[in-house]
């Protein structure tokens, strides 16, 4: 293989890899927005699910305490029956930590005005409540209680129970639990161990909040980014398009807080170093499901939102959307660069309406980028007219959507060799290789398949800008699809070879292509090796990137043409490698992990063997 090392043929953007979040396989509410209370705000169209009422509990709405939440519960105490109160399973249980602080906060009154008291006790999964605090409420206006709770005990599967001690009544609403320790300590906040996960990526774009999320089952349940803004208890539970009870018969207690909206969203991107990209409703439902479409004469709140999207980001404080973000804690605008509009829509309405979003934002906000959608275009021909419609249309990226086997992945390591240059950029928006014979595992034969894939994106960064792997969390004990990025339970999470593939990635992406050649082709499946090169400006390394996905080692010999130094000074190697192609990694054990190790230099040239079904990542200071 020979690397030139003089002249850089593109520039690979900072956006390149990064992550894709999607309220999915419990990913939002459940996983990484740490409320541990499910149903907190009595809103879904059962108002008891996730809890167990026990004695005289109902549920109300007069006088409630939230206009958009407006269910409360009444739990009366008669003096004749034992006790009265509820108890909370949270999502597949609460995960309590011994030792760990959890804040409980709840709205309440006693409609009597008669000072009532509260138990609040953590339980065990065998109903063994060793610790239990007291709330004391008073006088018939709704007031905030909060007391701090530290688990005696670890337990997956715990619960939370509130009971009414003293003889009356009590009205309760937005009932919360959450660790004290979140992502960077807010209230409201991030489940601490997730969000770093995501962090550790070092991505450069974090693209929200869907997904088929952002179209809903129905036009009704698409996601509104407006109702996901504002005070936390205020913002109405939304069904979430996962919830399948619109035409399968699963997941029917799938709702969206909320509480993970896009002000969250946001500071999340911040929090992580990635550019924000909000995908907005193109006024059409999911295409699975209703298929519902917004008339174009009726389209202009769609379009408005997206514009008022962008004034919530971007906006001074005195505007009216900047204001609701600076009263939310953040004067300073967020910087958005760029808006998706629309998700796998591929119809001609969806062209239609594209159009008039674009124009609409280009004409208000000139330098934010526009983003269409090609939907999976790896389906085949039935999309190819959608390339050049986007052309026409003048949308800067392109969102290309390809779930595959992981021999697709292998094949088409060149597919952007070909791609039109002068047409809108590439934004890899969903991608997983899926391998069937295994049960869609994320193993490492489909992570290496993604890695040989990805030497692809890289060569060709001047076409493609953006990549991100989908879906990107599910909880063990309840989830719609696989594979994912990051699979968790309610204390522990595991990172899969895949993630590592992307974090590889992510840590050195370099900032400029080199060629890297093999007998004057780019590498890419020849002897089952791929591989690509950049050039890490700021550092002046170079980093190789080495696929093997042959069941043997392979010597390589590089030579680096245009060395200035005339001989590398140091290296290292960052691995993942493995004797069995299904291996994977469990919340028990992580045994494929990346590993580290010094590089023999050898001047002008670097003679490697790389290992059978490896991935590595040479960063070499020349
Ligand atoms: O990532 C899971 C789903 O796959 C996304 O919601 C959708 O865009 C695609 O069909």
């Amino acid at each position: 293989m020979t690397v030139d090392v003089s002249k850089p043929t593109a520039e690979i953007q900072p956006t390149m890899y990064g992550i894709f979040f999607e309220d999915i396989n419990f990913g939002a509410d459940g996983g990484l927005y740490a409320e541990l209370v499910k149903n907190r705000s009595f809103e879904f169209p059962q108002p008891f699910v996730g809890w167990v009422p026990f004695g005289n509990v109902s549920v109300q709405s007069e006088k409630p305490c939230f206009e958009r939440n407006p269910h409360y519960v009444r739990v009366v105490n008669d003096g004749r029956l034992l006790r009265a109160g509820l108890d909370n399973e949270g999502f597949t249980g609460i995960g309590l930590k011994e030792g760990e602080e959890y804040r409980f906060s709840v709205y309440a009154r006693t409609p009597d005005a008669a000072p009532m008291k509260l138990s609040v006790e953590l339980v065990r999964k065998d109903g063994s409540n060793p610790l239990k605090k007291t709330v004391e409420v008073k006088g018939n206006e709704w007031q905030k209680q909060t007391v701090i709770l530290k688990s005696p005990f670890t337990d997956a599967h715990a619960r939370l129970r509130i009971v009414l001690e003293t003889k009356g009544t009590v009205d309760m609403d937005h009932i919360s639990l959450f660790p004290v320790k979140t992502w960077k300590g807010r209230e409201n906040g991030l489940r601490a161990d997730l969000a770093q996960a995501l962090y550790d990526l070092n991505p450069g774009v974090l693209r929200f909040p869907g997904g088929c999320i952002i179209e809903g089952n129905s036009l009704a349940t698409r996601y509104q980014w407006k109702k996901s803004v504002g005070p936390v208890e205020n913002r109405p539970l939304n069904e979430n398009r996962w919830n399948y009870t619109f035409k399968h018969k699963a997941f029917p207690d799938y709702f969206q807080s909320l509480g993970l909206g896009f002000y969250e969203y946001f500071l999340l991107s911040e929090d992580i170093g990635a550019e924000p990209l909000p995908v907005v409703s193109c006024g059409l439902s999911c295409q699975y499901e209703s298929n519902e479409v917004v008339p174009l004469d009726e389209l202009d709140p769609y379009v408005q939102d997206a514009l008022d999207l962008i004034e919530f980001a971007n906006g001074d404080v005195n505007s009216t959307w900047g204001k609701v973000r600076a009263e939310m804690g953040h004067p300073a605008p967020f910087n958005l660069k760029m808006i998706a509009v629309g998700n796998e829509q591929w119809d001609k309405v969806y062209v239609e309406r594209l159009e008039v979003f674009t124009k609409a934002i280009r004409g208000k906000y000139p330098d934010i980028k526009v983003i269409g959608s090609s939907g999976p275009s790896a389906s085949g021909d039935k999309f190819d007219y959608l390339w050049p419609e986007m052309k026409r249309v003048g949308v800067d990226l392109v969102d290309e959507h390809y779930y595959m086997k992981p021999e697709w992945f292998l094949e088409n390591a060149k597919r952007y060799d070909s791609y039109d240059r002068k047409g809108p950029k590439v934004f890899a928006g969903e991608y997983a290789a899926h391998d069937y014979p295994t049960g869609k595992a994320n193993n490492l034969y489909a992570a290496l398949s993604e890695a040989a894939f990805m030497t692809g994106l890289e060569r060709n960064a001047d076409v493609v800008h953006l990549a991100t792997y989908a879906p990107l969390f599910a909880h063990v004990d309840a989830w719609q699809w696989n594979p994912d990025l990051i699979w968790f339970d309610n204390l522990r999470m595991m990172r899969t070879p895949n993630y590592y593939v992307q974090q590889m990635y992510g840590m050195n992406a370099g900032t400029d292509v080199l060629r890297l050649q093999m007998n004057g082709e780019p590498v890419a499946g020849q002897d089952s090796l791929y591989a690509t090169a950049a050039l890490d400006a700021p550092t002046g390394e170079v980093i190789l990137k080495l696929v093997n996905v042959g069941s043997k080692p392979a010597d390589v010999k590089i030579n680096f043409n245009g060395l200035k130094k005339h001989r590398i000074v140091s290296g290292t190697c960052t691995y993942l490698q493995n004797d069995d192609w299904k291996a994977v990694n469990t919340l028990e054990q992580e045994k494929l992990v990346p590993r580290v190790r010094p590089v023999q230099v050898e001047g002008q040239s670097l003679e490697l063997q790389l290992p059978e079904r490896s991935f590595g990542v040479y960063r070499l200071q020349m």
